[in-house]
C-alpha cells in the first residue's frame, strides 16, 4: 500500500470538503468556467504553454476583476483593477500569501520564515537594507554595473557561434553586480561553489508542477506544524528544497560572517558600502536570511528581463538601429563618454516597455487576514445583475494581484496594449499617468511595503548592459529559432527545443 496516495487522498477529500463548504463573498463575481474539479482554473493561469495564453484573454472577457476556480471549487479574485491593486498592496488587511507552496518553494527558501516576510521583523531588516539601495548608495555601483557589462561584451568576442544564447552570459553579470556592488565580493572571492549552488537554487525555484499548484492549494488550508512535518518527507520535492534551504542559510551565514570581519578589521570603504551590516543585527538570523533573500531576488528576474528586451530589439532592427545612434551620440562609441543614462529619452523607453510587457513576477498572491472591503476604480456587473462598487471580502480569502494583466489594460496603455512599443512612452499615448509603483507607472516593482527593495539598482543595471551591448552589437533573431515566454514563479523565456534560453545572432559593430 502506498500510504503517500492514501495520506493524500484523505487530506484532499477533508479539505474538498471544507473548502466546498466555505461561505463566500464572491461567488457571484463573474469569471471563466472551472476547467478542472480538482485543480480549477490554476493550471491556465500558472502554466499556460505561453504566459498570458488565458490570463489575457480572461481580462478582455470579463475586465479588470473576475473569479477564478481555485483547487476544489475555490473561489480567488483576480485584481488589476488600479484602485483596488493598491488597495491589496498597501492595506494592513492582507498578508504576504501563506500557502504552503510559497513557503516551500519561496519563504522556506529564500527567508526561511514568513515572520521575516511580514509585519514588525520584515520592516526592522527594509530599513536596514534600504541602506544599500537609496538613489545614492546605488549611483556609486555605476561602475561595477560597467565593468559586468564589458565582461559581457568580452564573452560574446571569444564566442565563435552563428548564435548565442544570451542568458547565461547575463546570469553571469546580475551575479556578479549583487556580489560585487552590494555586498564587497568580487566572483572570484565567492567561489565557484556558491556559483554552482545559487545556480541550483534558482533551478530549483523556477520548477512549477500540477503537482506543486495541488500542494499550494491544499496546504493554504492546513496547519504550519503539518508543512514542517511534510518537509521531512522524501520526495523530490522536499529534498530540493531541504537542499537549497541548508545551502541558502549557508551562503547567507558566510557572507555575513566574513564581511563583518573585514569590517571589524577597518576596511572604510566596504564599511560605507555595507552599512546595512550593523554589528547589533549581525547576530540576527531573520538579517542572514534577508540577506540570502537579496543575493536571489535580483538575479534571475534582472537576467531575463534584459534577455527578453534583446529578444525583442532583435525583432526591431529600425528602432535598434536608432537605439544604438542615441547611445552613440550620448556616449560615444566605445561607451565610455561621461554622460547621464537618464536623458536618453529612447533607452528608458525601450527599458520601461521591456518592464511593462515582461514583469518577471507577472501576478502576486495575498490573503485576506481581516475582513475588509476592496474598492473598485470602476463598478462591476455580477452575474446576479447586481452592481458593485466595491467588493467585500471575508478572513483567509486569497486574491491574486495581476501585475501582467494591469499592464495590458487597454484603458490605461492604449488601444495597442498587446504590442512591444517603446514609443508609447514618448508620443504621450499612456492614459491616467497617475502614479503606481515606484517606477514610471508600472507594477513590476509592486507597490507598498513589499515593493521590489532593487528597484533603483535593477534600472541602473540594466541601463548600462543596454548600452554596453546594443553599442557594440547588432543583434537578430536566428532564422530556425523563436522564444517562447512560460511562467514558473517568473516568465522564463523557453527555445523552440524546450530549454530555457534566448538565442540571437550577434554581429560586432565596428
Ligand atoms: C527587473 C528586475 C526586478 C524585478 C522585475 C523585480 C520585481 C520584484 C517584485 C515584483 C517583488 C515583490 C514580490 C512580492 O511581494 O510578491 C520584489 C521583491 C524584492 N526584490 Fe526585486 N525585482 C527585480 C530586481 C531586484 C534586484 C536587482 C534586487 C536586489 C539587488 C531585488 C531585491 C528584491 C527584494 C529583497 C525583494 C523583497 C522585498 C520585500 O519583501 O520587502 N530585486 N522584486
Amino acid at each position: 500500500m502506498n500510504y503517500g496516495i492514501a495520506w493524500g487522498a484523505v487530506v484532499a477529500f477533508l479539505v474538498g470538503y471544507f473548502i466546498v463548504r466555505r461561505r463566500c463573498s464572491i461567488k457571484h463575481i463573474r469569471g471563466p468556467p472551472s476547467s478542472s474539479p480538482f485543480i480549477g482554473n490554476l493550471l491556465q493561469l500558472r502554466l499556460p504553454r505561453s504566459y498570458g495564453d488565458h490570463e489575457f484573454k480572461w481580462l478582455k472577457t470579463y475586465g479588470p476583476v473576475y473569479r477564478l476556480r481555485g483547487c476544489f471549487g475555490e473561489n480567488r479574485l483576480m485584481v488589476s483593477d488600479l484602485l483596488a491593486c493598491q488597495y491589496i498592496l498597501k492595506s494592513q488587511h492582507f498578508t504576504m500569501e501563506t500557502s504552503w507552496e510559497s513557503e516551500v518553494r519561496f519563504k522556506r527558501i529564500l527567508c526561511h520564515r514568513v515572520d521575516d516576510c511580514i509585519g514588525e521583523i520584515h520592516h526592522r531588516l527594509r530599513k536596514n537594507f534600504n541602506m544599500a539601495f537609496t538613489a545614492v548608495a546605488v549611483r556609486r555601483y555605476g561602475p561595477v554595473f560597467q565593468k559586468v557589462a564589458q565582461a559581457i561584451t568580452h564573452k560574446l568576442e571569444l564566442s565563435d557561434r552563428a548564435s548565442i544564447d544570451i542568458v547565461p552570459p547575463l546570469t553571469v553579470a546580475t551575479m556578479t553586480a549583487i556580489a560585487e556592488a552590494a555586498l564587497g565580493y568580487s566572483m572570484d572571492e565567492l567561489g565557484e561553489e556558491y556559483v554552482a549552488a545559487t545556480t541550483e537554487i534558482l533551478a530549483v525555484s523556477s520548477i512549477q508542477t500540477a503537482g506543486h499548484i495541488l500542494t499550494d492549494a491544499i496546504g493554504v488550508y492546513l496547519p504550519k506544524w503539518l508543512l514542517r512535518a511534510a518537509m521531512r518527507l522524501p520526495t523530490k520535492t522536499f529534498k530540493a528544497a531541504r537542499k537549497t534551504i541548508r545551502l541558502a542559510r549557508q551562503i547567507g551565514a558566510q557572507v555575513v560572517r566574513e564581511k563583518q570581519d573585514l569590517v571589524q578589521q577597518g576596511n572604510s570603504s566596504l564599511r560605507l558600502r555595507l552599512s546595512w551590516l550593523r554589528v547589533s543585527n549581525i547576530q540576527s538570523n531573520s538579517h542572514t536570511r534577508f540577506l540570502t533573500l537579496v543575493l536571489f531576488a535580483g538575479q534571475e528576474t534582472t537576467t531575463k528581463t534584459i534577455a527578453l528586451g534583446l529578444w525583442e530589439l532583435a525583432k526591431d532592427p529600425k528602432f535598434q538601429e536608432m537605439l544604438r545612434a542615441e547611445i552613440h551620440s550620448s556616449l560615444g562609441e566605445a561607451g565610455h563618454r561621461n554622460g547621464t543614462y537618464d536623458e536618453m529619452p529612447l533607452l528608458n523607453a525601450f527599458i520601461k516597455e521591456t518592464l511593462r510587457f515582461y514583469p518577471a513576477e507577472a501576478f502576486t498572491e495575498r490573503i485576506v487576514v481581516h475582513d475588509t472591503v476592496i474598492p473598485l476604480s470602476e463598478s462591476i456587473t455580477t452575474s446576479t445583475g447586481e452592481q458593485m462598487s466595491q467588493i467585500p471580502v471575508t478572513k483567509g480569502q486569497i486574491v491574486i494581484v495581476g501585475i501582467a494583466s494591469y499592464q495590458r489594460l487597454e484603458s490605461r496603455w492604449g488601444a495597442d496594449a498587446d504590442k512591444f512599443r517603446p514609443s508609447r512612452w514618448l508620443d504621450g499615448s499612456i492614459l491616467n499617468p497617475d502614479p503606481v509603483g515606484p517606477y514610471a507607472n508600472l507594477l513590476t516593482f509592486l507597490s507598498g511595503p513589499h515593493t521590489c527593495l532593487g528597484w533603483r539598482f535593477a534600472i541602473l543595471e540594466m541601463q548600462a548592459v543596454i548600452c554596453e551591448l546594443v553599442g557594440k552589437f547588432a543583434f537578430a533573431v536566428p532564422e530556425n529559432d523563436s522564444v517562447r515566454v512560460c511562467m514558473a514563479n517568473t516568465l522564463q523565456p523557453v527555445l523552440s527545443s524546450g530549454e530555457r534560453g534566448v538565442l540571437l545572432r550577434v554581429t560586432r559593430i565596428g
